[in-house]
Protein backbone atom coordinates (compact mmCIF):
# COMPACT_ATOMS: atom_id res chain seq x y z
CA UNK A 1 0.00 0.00 0.00
CA UNK A 2 1.08 3.02 -0.67
CA UNK A 3 1.80 5.67 2.16
CA UNK A 4 0.51 9.09 2.56
CA UNK A 5 2.17 12.27 2.16
CA UNK A 6 2.03 12.47 5.81
CA UNK A 7 3.39 9.60 6.49
CA UNK A 8 6.19 10.46 4.57
CA UNK A 9 6.73 13.88 6.09
CA UNK A 10 7.05 12.75 9.27
CA UNK A 11 9.62 10.02 8.55
CA UNK A 12 11.92 13.17 7.97
CA UNK A 13 9.72 16.15 10.13
CA UNK A 14 12.28 15.22 13.40
CA UNK A 15 15.61 16.78 11.91
CA UNK A 16 15.15 20.28 12.83
CA UNK A 17 18.53 21.93 13.20
CA UNK A 18 18.29 21.76 16.96
CA UNK A 19 17.43 17.76 16.84
CA UNK A 20 20.44 17.19 14.48
CA UNK A 21 22.50 19.51 16.63
CA UNK A 22 21.96 16.93 19.39
CA UNK A 23 21.44 13.84 17.06
CA UNK A 24 25.06 12.33 16.96
CA UNK A 25 24.90 12.22 20.78
CA UNK A 26 21.96 11.23 21.78
CA UNK A 27 21.13 8.74 18.58
CA UNK A 28 24.94 7.83 17.89
CA UNK A 29 26.54 7.73 21.42
CA UNK A 30 23.73 6.99 23.59
CA UNK A 31 20.77 5.30 21.99
CA UNK A 32 22.61 3.14 19.53
CA UNK A 33 24.88 1.43 22.35
CA UNK A 34 22.64 1.39 25.22
CA UNK A 35 18.98 0.74 23.58
CA UNK A 36 19.69 -0.89 20.58
CA UNK A 37 22.87 -2.28 21.89
CA UNK A 38 25.10 -1.90 18.09
CA UNK A 39 27.45 0.61 19.40
CA UNK A 40 27.89 3.01 16.06
CA UNK A 41 31.12 1.98 16.25
CA UNK A 42 30.38 -1.08 14.40
CA UNK A 43 27.98 1.40 11.64
CA UNK A 44 31.44 2.80 11.57
CA UNK A 45 33.63 -0.29 10.30
CA UNK A 46 30.83 -0.76 7.50
CA UNK A 47 31.12 2.72 6.23
CA UNK A 48 34.75 1.81 6.42
CA UNK A 49 34.49 -1.72 4.96
CA UNK A 50 32.42 -0.52 2.07
CA UNK A 51 32.46 3.19 0.97
CA UNK A 52 33.86 4.01 -2.35
CA UNK A 53 35.73 7.01 -3.80
CA UNK A 54 32.55 7.26 -5.70
CA UNK A 55 30.04 7.62 -3.04
CA UNK A 56 26.07 8.46 -2.56
CA UNK A 57 24.32 8.75 0.93
CA UNK A 58 20.97 8.63 1.07
CA UNK A 59 18.97 9.59 4.20
CA UNK A 60 21.98 11.50 5.47
CA UNK A 61 21.02 12.92 8.53
CA UNK A 62 24.19 14.98 10.53
CA UNK A 63 26.28 12.95 8.43
CA UNK A 64 28.56 11.80 10.81
CA UNK A 65 29.81 8.50 9.32
CA UNK A 66 30.64 10.65 5.89
CA UNK A 67 32.76 12.95 8.01
CA UNK A 68 35.06 10.00 9.98
CA UNK A 69 35.14 7.40 7.84
CA UNK A 70 38.21 6.49 5.67
CA UNK A 71 37.75 6.92 1.72
CA UNK A 72 39.89 4.82 -0.21
CA UNK A 73 41.03 8.17 -2.09
CA UNK A 74 41.85 11.70 -1.09
CA UNK A 75 39.60 13.62 -2.69
CA UNK A 76 35.89 11.42 -3.16
CA UNK A 77 33.03 11.90 -5.29
CA UNK A 78 30.33 12.61 -2.39
CA UNK A 79 26.81 12.96 -3.19
CA UNK A 80 24.27 13.28 -0.37
CA UNK A 81 20.36 12.60 -1.25
CA UNK A 82 17.36 13.48 1.58
CA UNK A 83 13.95 14.62 1.62
CA UNK A 84 14.59 16.65 4.41
CA UNK A 85 17.09 20.18 3.66
CA UNK A 86 18.02 20.94 7.14
CA UNK A 87 19.54 17.59 6.87
CA UNK A 88 21.23 17.97 3.47
CA UNK A 89 22.45 21.60 4.59
CA UNK A 90 24.00 19.86 7.87
CA UNK A 91 25.89 17.30 6.32
CA UNK A 92 27.12 19.25 3.27
CA UNK A 93 28.72 21.92 6.05
CA UNK A 94 29.98 18.76 7.79
CA UNK A 95 31.91 17.65 5.00
CA UNK A 96 32.52 20.46 2.73
CA UNK A 97 36.03 20.02 2.55
CA UNK A 98 34.81 17.29 0.07
CA UNK A 99 32.98 19.46 -1.97
CA UNK A 100 29.79 17.32 -2.19
CA UNK A 101 26.56 17.44 -4.54
CA UNK A 102 23.25 17.68 -2.84
CA UNK A 103 20.30 16.53 -4.04
CA UNK A 104 16.88 17.08 -2.40
CA UNK A 105 14.33 13.42 -3.00
CA UNK A 106 11.91 11.63 -1.76
CA UNK A 107 13.15 8.28 -2.31
CA UNK A 108 9.73 6.74 -1.97
CA UNK A 109 9.27 8.84 -5.60
CA UNK A 110 11.20 7.99 -8.67
CA UNK A 111 14.18 10.41 -8.82
CA UNK A 112 12.97 13.74 -10.17
CA UNK A 113 15.71 16.07 -12.11
CA UNK A 114 18.08 17.14 -11.33
CA UNK A 115 20.01 13.70 -10.96
CA UNK A 116 23.74 13.07 -10.52
CA UNK A 117 25.48 12.68 -13.93
CA UNK A 118 27.43 9.69 -13.38
CA UNK A 119 26.50 6.65 -11.32
CA UNK A 120 28.34 5.59 -8.17
CA UNK A 121 30.76 2.55 -6.96
CA UNK A 122 28.82 2.84 -2.88
CA UNK A 123 25.79 3.79 -1.62
CA UNK A 124 24.91 4.09 1.76
CA UNK A 125 21.10 4.31 3.48
CA UNK A 126 22.27 4.07 7.57
CA UNK A 127 19.39 4.10 9.48
CA UNK A 128 16.93 5.33 6.57
CA UNK A 129 14.44 1.84 6.25
CA UNK A 130 12.63 2.36 9.64
CA UNK A 131 12.21 6.15 8.84
CA UNK A 132 10.19 4.65 5.82
CA UNK A 133 6.95 4.13 6.07
CA UNK A 134 4.90 0.46 5.06
CA UNK A 135 6.37 -3.11 5.19
CA UNK A 136 9.44 -3.67 3.92
CA UNK A 137 8.68 -5.09 0.34
CA UNK A 138 6.89 -1.76 -0.13
CA UNK A 139 9.48 0.71 1.32
CA UNK A 140 11.93 -1.47 -1.15
CA UNK A 141 10.83 0.73 -3.16
CA UNK A 142 13.84 2.62 -2.37
CA UNK A 143 16.13 0.15 -3.48
CA UNK A 144 14.57 0.31 -7.03
CA UNK A 145 14.75 3.67 -7.30
CA UNK A 146 18.81 3.34 -6.22
CA UNK A 147 19.26 0.37 -8.69
CA UNK A 148 19.55 2.45 -11.44
CA UNK A 149 22.82 4.81 -9.93
CA UNK A 150 24.96 2.12 -8.99
CA UNK A 151 27.55 1.09 -11.45
CA UNK A 152 27.91 -2.83 -12.16
CA UNK A 153 29.65 -4.42 -8.96
CA UNK A 154 29.07 -1.50 -6.82
CA UNK A 155 27.97 -2.04 -3.08
CA UNK A 156 24.54 -0.65 -1.60
CA UNK A 157 25.11 -0.79 2.32
CA UNK A 158 24.12 0.53 5.91
CA UNK A 159 22.16 -0.73 8.90
CA UNK A 160 18.68 -0.40 9.97
CA UNK A 161 16.57 -1.25 13.29
CA UNK A 162 14.02 -3.85 13.02
CA UNK A 163 11.20 -5.16 15.49
CA UNK A 164 11.41 -9.19 14.32
CA UNK A 165 14.00 -11.43 13.83
CA UNK A 166 16.11 -9.50 16.73
CA UNK A 167 16.58 -9.29 20.34
CA UNK A 168 14.90 -6.18 21.86
CA UNK A 169 15.15 -5.30 25.78
CA UNK A 170 12.12 -3.74 27.28
CA UNK A 171 13.59 -0.22 26.78
CA UNK A 172 14.21 -1.00 23.30
CA UNK A 173 10.69 -2.30 22.63
CA UNK A 174 9.40 1.13 24.77
CA UNK A 175 11.28 3.77 22.66
CA UNK A 176 10.57 2.33 19.31
CA UNK A 177 6.83 1.97 20.36
CA UNK A 178 7.33 5.44 20.92
CA UNK A 179 8.87 6.42 17.87
CA UNK A 180 6.66 4.55 15.89
CA UNK A 181 3.71 6.45 17.49
CA UNK A 182 5.27 9.46 16.53
CA UNK A 183 5.88 8.75 13.04
CA UNK A 184 9.67 8.92 13.36
CA UNK A 185 10.37 5.48 13.08
CA UNK A 186 7.86 3.75 10.71
CA UNK A 187 9.38 -0.12 11.34
CA UNK A 188 6.20 -2.14 13.05
CA UNK A 189 6.14 -4.55 10.24
CA UNK A 190 10.39 -4.48 9.39
CA UNK A 191 11.36 -7.93 10.43
CA UNK A 192 15.12 -9.64 9.37
CA UNK A 193 12.97 -11.95 6.57
CA UNK A 194 11.91 -9.32 4.88
CA UNK A 195 15.23 -7.12 4.58
CA UNK A 196 16.76 -10.38 3.17
CA UNK A 197 13.84 -10.51 0.66
CA UNK A 198 13.82 -7.35 -0.51
CA UNK A 199 17.70 -7.25 -1.11
CA UNK A 200 18.40 -11.01 -2.42
CA UNK A 201 15.52 -10.25 -5.03
CA UNK A 202 17.19 -7.14 -5.98
CA UNK A 203 20.73 -7.51 -5.41
CA UNK A 204 23.96 -10.43 -5.34
CA UNK A 205 26.11 -11.61 -2.04
CA UNK A 206 23.82 -9.93 0.25
CA UNK A 207 25.45 -10.26 3.44
CA UNK A 208 23.20 -8.95 7.01
CA UNK A 209 24.52 -9.41 10.37
CA UNK A 210 22.50 -8.79 13.49
CA UNK A 211 24.02 -6.76 16.29
CA UNK A 212 21.19 -5.85 19.06
CA UNK A 213 18.42 -5.17 17.23
CA UNK A 214 20.00 -3.42 14.46
CA UNK A 215 20.69 -5.70 11.24
CA UNK A 216 24.00 -4.19 9.57
CA UNK A 217 23.53 -5.08 5.97
CA UNK A 218 25.70 -5.13 2.16
CA UNK A 219 24.85 -5.91 -0.83
CA UNK A 220 26.46 -6.10 -4.66
CA UNK A 221 24.79 -4.29 -8.03
CA UNK A 222 24.88 -7.17 -10.70
C1 LIG B 1 17.76 8.52 11.18
S1 LIG B 1 18.37 9.69 10.00
C2 LIG B 1 19.82 8.82 9.45
C3 LIG B 1 21.03 9.68 9.45
C4 LIG B 1 22.35 9.06 9.08
N1 LIG B 1 22.30 8.26 7.86
C5 LIG B 1 22.89 8.24 10.22
O1 LIG B 1 23.02 7.03 10.07
O2 LIG B 1 23.19 8.81 11.27
C6 LIG B 1 17.25 9.47 8.65
C7 LIG B 1 17.46 10.43 7.49
O3 LIG B 1 16.60 9.99 6.42
C8 LIG B 1 15.94 11.11 5.85
N2 LIG B 1 14.67 10.66 5.25
C9 LIG B 1 13.55 10.24 5.89
N3 LIG B 1 12.59 9.92 5.01
C10 LIG B 1 13.12 10.13 3.75
C11 LIG B 1 12.62 9.97 2.43
N4 LIG B 1 11.37 9.55 2.21
N5 LIG B 1 13.44 10.26 1.40
C12 LIG B 1 14.72 10.69 1.61
N6 LIG B 1 15.25 10.88 2.86
C13 LIG B 1 14.46 10.60 3.91
C14 LIG B 1 15.75 12.07 7.04
O4 LIG B 1 15.53 13.39 6.62
C15 LIG B 1 17.08 11.88 7.79
O5 LIG B 1 18.07 12.76 7.31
Amino acid sequence: MKPTTAQVEAGQAVYTRNILSAYDILVLGISNRYIWKCPSARIASLYNTHVSANHLDVGVGTGYFLDRCRYPASHPRIALMDLNANSLAFASRRIERYSPETYRQNILEPLSPPLPQKPFDSIGINFLLHCLPGAIANKAVALDHLKPLMNPGARIFGSTILQGGVPRSWLARKLMGFYNRKGIFANTEDDLHGLRAALTQRFDEVDIQVVGCVALFSARAG
